[in-house]
């Protein structure tokens, strides 16, 4: 089974490829062969979403009817086409891990909208984010994960979010921090916070105030604690990403233990 393009013709999300201005970091590896399902393990993978039109309508070519008509709904094109990337990408990623053509792929969808998919017996989970053009997908075995990513930017009604949405013990911290920690700690309090509804698969259908992560660029970072879970602070794993320099992320993930590893999407050659 060959996912879009075989590697030497895919975009490849070079250490040095820039996103508004910044190198990636380099600790996303980009390998040659797509690794395995290995159920002690989550991986992170990111992509970029501005693709060459060749490619795009490849990866259309593997949606499922309903995600066409979704993405023909959005107002841009550009945003069309970073849709179809996303879900294309997607598509790719499981596919490899499943054995499986992209487009035979089923996703099914939760209560409050988070997607599944017939695994085969592999209890393959995954979760997605997107964010001015980047997008993060994270897969494991046997255990749920959230990911969530945000643009690096000023928001400059950050404390008033705080103040009106976040946990009182987040706000404490929030407010203990000078101006310039602020901004970037905002966004990746958010992400924190995202990452972990999207784990337990809630989404923002959960009021912000009833658990508490880890505030500060400076604090590791933990689900502190759930209103609706005493064990939420065992239960899951919390850990920052640095998806590009231009962006934060966060991904959580059940359990302890697992390790996490990082991959670019682009070329790679099998199977
Ligand atoms: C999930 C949510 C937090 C996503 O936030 P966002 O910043 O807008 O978007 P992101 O790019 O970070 O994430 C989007 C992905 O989250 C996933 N997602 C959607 N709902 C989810 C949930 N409840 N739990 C986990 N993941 C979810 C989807 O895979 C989605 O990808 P898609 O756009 O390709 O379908 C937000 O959209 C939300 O809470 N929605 C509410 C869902 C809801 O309450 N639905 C009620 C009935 S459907």
């Amino acid at each position: 089974m060959r996912g879009p393009r075989s590697g030497r013709d895919l975009p490849a999300l070079q250490r040095t490829t820039r996103i508004q201005g910044g190198n990636f970091v380099e600790e996303w590896a980009r390998p040659d062969t797509h690794p395995d399902a290995e159920p002690t393990e989550v991986h992170v993978w990111r992509a970029l979403l501005d693709l060459d039109a060749g490619l795009l309508a490849e990866l259309a070519a593997t949606l499922a009817p309903d995600e066409l008509a979704r993405a023909s709904g959005f107002v841009t094109g550009s945003l069309r086409d970073r849709f179809i990337v996303r879900r294309g990408v997607q598509r790719n990623i499981l596919g490899r891990y499943l054995g499986v053509a992209p487009g035979s792929i089923q996703p099914i969808v939760g209560l409050q909208g988070k997607l599944g998919v017939e695994s085969g017996g592999s209890d393959l989970r995954f979760n997605s984010s997107n964010a001015s053009g980047l997008a993060l997908v994270v897969v494991a075995w046997g255990r749920e994960v959230g990911v969530d990513i945000e643009e690096l930017r000023p928001v400059p009604d950050a404390d008033a979010l705080v103040e009106r949405f976040f946990a009182p013990g987040e706000v404490r911290a929030f407010r203990a921090l000078n101006g310039d920690e602020r901004a970037r700690s905002f966004l990746e309090c958010w992400t924190r916070k995202e990452a972990y509804l999207k784990a337990i698969g809630a989404g923002l259908s959960m009021p912000l105030n009833r658990f508490e992560v880890s505030v500060g660029t400076g604090e590791s970072p933990r689900i502190l604690h759930a209103d609706d879970d005493p064990d939420a602070a065992d239960r899951w794993t919390l850990r920052d990403l640095e998806p590009s320099p231009d962006h934060v992320g966060a991904v959580v993930l059940e359990g302890s233990g697992a390790r996490v590893r990082l991959f670019s999407w682009g070329p790679w050659t099998g199977p």
